[in-house]
């Protein structure tokens, strides 16, 4: 699952204490592992392999450039939703022509930047949006590619409703039933030649069933074009597979793979996917230290220096992250990383942090080891949607990052100053 282990008593990430890197760079700190990010992007390029897809690495889930310099290095494109991220990409070294542009209100400015760039597809939300870049790629007498989101109607359990997409009544896409008369009409436009179809079902999804839906429905659609001479070759199929949040709840990239690949061998579609959280969560921790605790009626506060600003999940979407002692000692070593986790000594407690809300909290009503002031803690899982959702309310400074690889490790974003929270104010 991850290179996060105990030794001794103590965690490491790769072959790094975790309080070597913590001592030199403090916390809160998000710790990557480089290892297991390569580990979960090989296994979703090998299984998929027999599709020869273009695996373009979701930017949102975890934007740091050296992170996409790495992914870039190993092969992947990039998925991006805004010109910053775009940017981010390019910064990175990433190649234009692996770049897929999604997101519902692309504006005038960032489509010219894509333009100018030479990305390969803008994964189309609108009527309007499609009209509207066919018109700024005539102001320049070129030809874009771009693909139609579709919105299947699919229904994926377990899904949180604020990232549920895949179902009707949702800002994404086009409704299936809508899609076909969007192509014909889309046929006649001289710049922007819309030979895609996108699916983005939702993040996660945790069985691969939604997405043998999803595709069974775009092939239909796909074959229907067809035989009025409307050629759609691209497929992509978005991201949203799973990750371990809570032991092995997650499908493994194969078990997907299973389920899709036959769906798609013998078709002579280009496939693209959009994974994000499957190969950055399981790569990152936050790192955090016990600043006080305190007992507040019945309940056990332990009052991390880490708070909803560096980590926002738990409070949004009531998400689960395990959390740990960094040195428990020998004797408290997790043998697993579920709810369900007891240890003779554990104490009920709330984790929360500095933010002044009471929605401030990483955990509640979890089962700890004794925590005293200035104990680590490690909150795993941390690798999507954590950094990259972080914010400076109550004008706290983010956090540091800094990746692992083998024995050695870097700082590849510096923890922020008082002075960051205000230079774009000067
Ligand atoms: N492609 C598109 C068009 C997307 O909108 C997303 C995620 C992805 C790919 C990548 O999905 P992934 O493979 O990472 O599941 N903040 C939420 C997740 C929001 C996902 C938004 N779109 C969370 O922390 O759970």
């Amino acid at each position: 699952m991850d290179n996060f282990k105990y030794i001794n008593g103590s965690l490491y990430a790769e072959e790094v204490p975790v309080e070597q890197i913590v001592a030199a760079v403090g916390t809160p700190t998000y710790i990557y592992s480089r290892q297991t990010l390569q580990t979960h992007y090989r296994r979703i390029a090998e299984s998929f392999s027999p599709l020869h897809p273009m695996i373009c690495y979701s930017i949102k889930s975890c934007g740091n450039i050296s992170i996409l310099r790495e992914l870039a290095g190993w092969g992947s494109g990039f998925d991006v939703v805004s010109g910053g991220e775009l940017f981010r990409a390019l910064q990175a070294g990433g190649r234009p022509a692996a770049v897929v542009f999604a997101g519902v209100g692309k504006s005038d400015a960032e489509i010219n930047e894509a333009l100018d760039a030479g990305i390969l597809l803008f994964n189309i939300e609108s009527e309007q949006e499609f009209q509207n870049i066919n018109r700024l790629c005539g102001l320049r007498n070129i030809t874009a590619n771009a693909a139609l989101r579709v919105n299947p109607d699919v229904a994926s359990a377990g899904t949180h409703q604020k990232t549920l997409t895949g179902k009707k009544e949702t800002k994404f896409g086009i409704d299936i039933d809508r899609a076909a008369a969007f192509y014909r009409h889309a046929a006649a436009a001289s710049h922007l030649k819309l030979t895609g179809l996108h699916l983005h079902i939702g993040s996660p999804i945790k069985s691969a069933a939604p997405y043998v839906d999803a595709i069974t429905k775009a092939l239909a659609l796909i074959d229907e074009l067809a035989r009025e001479n409307i050629v759609v070759d691209t497929l992509d199929i978005g991201g949203g597979f799973a990750a371990f949040y809570e032991g092995n709840e997650a499908p493994s990239a194969a078990d997907y793979a299973a389920a899709i690949v036959p769906l798609l061998a013998g078709r002579s579609l280009k496939i693209i996917l959009e994974p994000g959280r499957s190969i950055s969560c399981n790569a990152g921790i936050l790192v955090s230290r016990v600043a006080y605790t305190k007992q507040g009626g019945s309940k056990r506060f332990v009052i991390a220096d880490a708070a909803m600003n560096d980590l926002i999940r738990p409070t949004l979407y009531e998400s689960y992250h395990f959390i740990w002692p960094v040195n428990p000692g020998a004797e408290l070593m997790p043998p697993n990383r579920t709810a369900a986790l007891r240890t003779p000594h554990d104490q009920c407690v709330d984790v929360v942090g500095p933010v002044c809300e009471s929605g401030d909290y990483l955990a509640k009503d979890r089962f700890l080891p004794p925590l005293k002031r200035g104990d680590l803690l490690a909150i795993f899982s941390a690798g999507a949607y954590g950094f990259a959702m972080s914010s400076q309310y109550n004008a706290r400074p983010r956090a540091a990052e800094v990746l692992v690889t083998g024995k050695t490790w870097s700082i590849i974003r510096r923890r922020e100053t008082y002075h960051d929270l205000i230079a774009a104010e000067l």
